[in-house]
């Protein structure tokens, strides 16, 4: 028999996706299926990178520019001005999406056994991205009890060794929503300067940051240009998931000249989905206003309702739409999987994604879950019923 890698044993299961046979054997019995698991937003995309689509005459799918199209990039350093970033086109490399932003920045400064420090809990696939690139990830530790807050900064500088290659932060947090204040990210990058670390921000939910917060990105105004990695993606910002764009952004030359190789190395960013993105960056402002406000009352609404339960602790989050609930249950692995394969309520149930994936640290967030407020309220209304009744009883049986 042929050998796999120890490496590919030793890739996780996404913990966002790991359940979908279990789901999909319960809609073939019939039941509804509440996905609360997945950042899939039911928010329509906007026309205008539809209609680019459609209304396009192409003869010849052809390959494009590596770093992707010149045109792509102009306008997004256009997005990124509006945003209080300065970079130019050279500064972005178009990729299929934020995670191969993340692979790329990975491959480019480390190498095995190296070391990134991220704060935990974190993106479940930054463990998949880590493990491909033989990387090691330091935890930073943040707990539900302080909704999730930063220990001191001066906790990242402790777990600085000759391996490290750079600090990963996710701003606003995935699964978490945590958001980063000015000051953290002025000590963050004070900490990355000294030690001539990169910082890596992962920005692909900039816009969704509530409560008259203000997004706080690395690349803005921080003296970070030869540190800042930005992670971006088209994603969650205009509901555009499957069209798989995304960038990663630095002023470092050398880092760019470097992703550059590994981007060569793919041939090209999808070519329809360029064109599809660089139309989404003309979105009027007044969808981003409706959204905002959709996610905001969704948010209020889930973390409300969830308090109603007994037992059940939530942090509230900033910004993204997740948040971590921690659940009365003694395995919320166990759970997640007994509420597709042995509950529904009037034949529906939900989808949640176990937290134990979302961090490294063996045995913490075992009865966590991430629960994605991309549905509509009332579906999120009829989700945390399910919930309810299931945790009674779950823990009746
Ligand atoms: C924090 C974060 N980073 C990166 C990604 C990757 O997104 P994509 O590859 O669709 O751009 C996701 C997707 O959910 C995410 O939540």
């Amino acid at each position: 028999m042929p050998i796999i890698s120890t490496k590919g044993k030793n890739m996780p299961e996404s913990p966002i996706r790991k359940l979908v046979p279990y789901a999909e054997d319960a809609k073939k019995r019939g039941i509804e299926v509440f996905h609360l698991n997945i950042g899939q937003p039911d928010i329509n995309t906007p026309q205008i990178a539809l209609d680019a689509i459609k209304n396009n005459t192409i003869k010849v799918l052809a390959y494009s520019r590596s770093e992707g199209s010149e045109e792509y990039r102009t306008k997004i350093a256009a997005y990124y001005a509006k945003n209080n970033i300065d970079v130019t086109a050279s500064d972005i490399i178009v990729t299929t999406g934020g995670s191969e932003a993340l692979l790329f920045a990975m491959g480019s400064i480390t190498d095995p056994n190296d070391e990134i420090i991220i704060p935990e809990p974190f993106y479940a696939n930054y463990i998949g991205f880590s493990t491909a690139s033989g990387v090691k990830i330091v935890p930073v530790i943040s707990k539900i009890e302080n909704n999730f807050a930063l220990p001191p900064i001066s906790e990242f500088e402790k777990l600085i060794t000759p391996k490290t290659k750079a600090i990963l932060i996710c701003n606003p947090g995935n699964p978490t929503g945590y958001l980063y204040s000015k000051e953290e990210i002025e000590k963050l990058a004070e900490i990355v300067k000294k030690h001539n670390l990169f910082l890596i921000a992962d920005e692909v939910y900039r816009e969704f940051v509530y409560d008259n917060e203000q997004h706080q990105s690395i690349l803005s105004g921080f003296g970070l240009d030869n540190h800042a990695i930005i992670i971006d993606s088209v994603s969650k910002r205009y509901s555009m998931c499957g069209a798989r764009i995304g960038c990663l952004v630095s002023k470092n030359k050398e880092l760019i000249q470097t992703a550059l190789k590994f981007a060569q190395a793919r041939l090209s960013p999808p070519t329809f989905a360029q064109i599809a993105s660089e139309a989404a960056l003309d979105t009027p402002q007044s969808y981003f206003d409706e959204v905002i406000v959709e996610y905001k009352g969704r948010r209020d609404l889930l973390i409300q309702e969830l308090n109603k339960i007994e037992g059940v602790k939530v942090a509230n989050p900033k910004g993204a739409f997740y948040c971590v609930a921690e659940l009365p249950v003694d395995n919320a692995d166990k759970f997640a999987q007994w509420l597709l394969e042995d509950f529904n309520l009037n034949n529906q149930t939900v989808m949640v994604a176990p937290c134990a994936g979302f961090y490294s640290t063996p045995g913490i967030g075992t009865n966590q879950v991430r629960i994605a407020y991309v549905l509509k309220k009332e579906d999120l209304i009829k989700s945390v019923e399910i919930l309810k009744l299931a945790i009674e009883t779950y823990n009746n049986n």
